[in-house]
């Protein structure tokens, strides 16, 4: 069971209840900042918030959603320690953990399908990182937040 911190804005709202239910048949346990309608709000509150659970520690990972998923993983990487990335297929999805460490994922609701998105959260969750020659490039990732 892991913690997995979800947010998204109105544009990603559905993809972002699909994808937290499917956490929680998965066994895990969801912490779900929002948004909680379709509501216009402003994707950058979305993605720092997810940003803030996991650099702190609330929760070990997290998922966000907005209409393109780009604007809210460039607000979730604003949040030193966090690795967002912004995902429309399987293949990055398992890549992104396994070379990048990516502690949050990002999808973007008008863009990709239900099914798609689905199956690149499970790839995601499924892959490790390698570490070895990728370890030192996280490293340098992350030195790069505090430029
Ligand atoms: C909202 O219309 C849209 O701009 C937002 O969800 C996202 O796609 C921004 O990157």
């Amino acid at each position: 069971m892991t913690i997995i911190a979800v947010g998204s804005d109105h544009a990603g709202y559905h993809l972002k209840e699909q994808l937290a239910q499917q956490l929680r048949d998965l066994g895990h346990e969801v912490l779900d900042l929002g948004a909680h309608s379709t509501d216009r709000v402003d994707y950058p509150d979305f993605g720092a918030a997810v940003g803030r659970a996991v650099a702190s520690g609330q929760a070990e990972l997290g998922v966000c959603v907005c209409g393109s998923g780009l604007g809210i993983a460039m607000a979730a990487n604003k949040i030193a320690g966090v690795r967002a990335a912004p995902v429309h297929d399987v293949t990055a999805a398992h890549l992104t953990r396994q070379h990048n460490n990516a502690n949050v994922i990002c999808f973007g609701e008008r863009l990709i399908g239900a099914d798609v998105a689905a199956e690149a959260l499970v790839a995601w969750l499924d892959a490790e990182f390698e570490g070895g020659r990728h370890a030192g490039r996280v490293e340098k990732l992350d030195g790069l937040t505090n430029e």
